[in-house]
């Protein structure tokens, strides 16, 4: 997508495969910079300290993680090693446990010299194979959003958490991939982007990306979304999915469920875009089963932005010492979900729908 009047992936490896660009995403809307990964510490802090963050991203850059460690060291300890620490940043996106089982099942039957160079090629078609993914669920999106038009006249109002789109992928996003789709076949379409506390990345990156791509879109408070539903101002709401089970429970950014209960309550239709790599086809129960990252009180008690005079700063927001709790996601049962839109088209939330799409999954 653009950025900067230039077109960008999130990720990409510097001339050489020597190193990988990316975009730090802690630091937009106020200011746009590239950072080099130079090593598996590199990629590994990024996606704990949400450089990249967002669960396709997470897995590229997981793959691109296990390709610099492989530059520099490529015995089978070393592959060992660089799973266990890409694994241990963030618990719940399960792309990251999907793209480093990819690796090490490429790479660990292959003799060590050959490791490094296989290694650069399999992360690089990971990164592609998430673009034309991302692409298709833009395209089968597209279709319930046209439906929508057709059915209420312009424009479609509709309202998404967190960010899903292009920054949380390599291109395009999963949630707002319709959405793009959409504005580019002419259809006129209005974002409601939840602000997304405690980090904010409905405010600082959705909104940032929709702005760059000419997206009319409005940030909210992340409580207004039921009352917009209840006075017919969402047509829709499409989210993304760190993590979805093979019963169609989702998994995504915290507020996500409130935000299906009050489409459930007024009827409103509740999409879950995602693209293959984010179902754990070894969970049914999403509640019980799936790890929700807990991260740091900091995230809650403080703020970051820009000041008038153009400074980014910090400041507290609670009174000294009272406690705050910060879990990263919730889960949404499939109950509540109208449907997933997939690379390979929509379905249901549930066990058959996924498998009629994902046959070779069928347990
Ligand atoms: O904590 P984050 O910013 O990594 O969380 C991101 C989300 O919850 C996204 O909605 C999800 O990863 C889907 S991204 C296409």
């Amino acid at each position: 997508m653009r950025a900067e009047n230039r077109h960008y992936r999130t990720i990409w490896p510097a001339e050489g495969a020597v190193a990988v660009e990316i975009i730090d995403q802690t630091r937009l809307p106020h200011e746009f910079a590239t950072v080099r990964l130079e090593n598996l510490h590199d990629a590994a802090i990024a996606i704990k300290n949400m450089l990249v963050r967002g669960a396709p991203l997470i897995g590229a850059t997981a793959a691109y993680g296990i390709a610099l460690a492989m530059s520099a060291e490529h015995s089978d300890a070393a592959l060992e090693e660089a799973c266990t620490t890409l694994a241990a940043t963030r618990p719940t996106a399960i792309n990251l446990r999907w793209a480093l089982a990819r690796m090490k099942a490429l790479l660990l039957p292959l003799p060590p010299e050959h490791r490094a160079q296989a290694a650069w090629q399999e992360a690089a078609a990971i990164c592609d194979e998430d673009v034309v993914i991302n692409r298709a669920i833009g395209g089968h999106g597209l279709k319930l959003i046209r439906d929508k038009l057709e059915a209420k006249g312009d424009p479609v109002n509709i309202l998404t958490h967190c960010n899903a789109g292009w920054l949380a992928t390599v291109d395009w996003g999963t949630a707002l991939a319709p959405i793009y789709a959409a504005f580019n076949a002419g259809i006129p379409v209005h974002v409601w982007v939840d602000e997304t506390r405690p980090r904010n990345q409905g405010a600082s990156l959705t909104a940032w990306e929709l702005k760059q791509h000419g997206v009319p879109h409005t940030v909210i408070a992340d409580n207004t979304g039921g009352h917009l539903m209840q006075h017919g101002m969402v047509d829709m709401v499409i989210v993304g999915t760190d993590r979805t089970t093979a019963s169609g429970d989702v998994c995504n950014k915290i507020g996500t469920y409130l935000k299906a209960l009050a489409a459930f309550d007024n009827q409103i239709p509740f999409y879950v875009a995602l693209p293959g790599p984010t179902i754990d086809w070894t969970l049914d129960d999403g509640i019980r089963d799936i790890p929700i990252e807990q991260r740091e009180a900091e995230e809650v008690t403080q703020i970051r932005g820009r000041t008038a005079e153009g400074e980014i700063i910090s400041v507290t927001l609670t009174p000294h010492g009272s406690p705050a709790a910060n879990y990263a996601f919730d889960v949404t049962p499939a109950r509540l979900v109208t449907g997933l839109i997939t690379e390979r088209g929509v379905c249901s939330a549930s066990r058959e729908g996924l498998q009629a799409l994902y046959p070779e999954q069928k347990r």
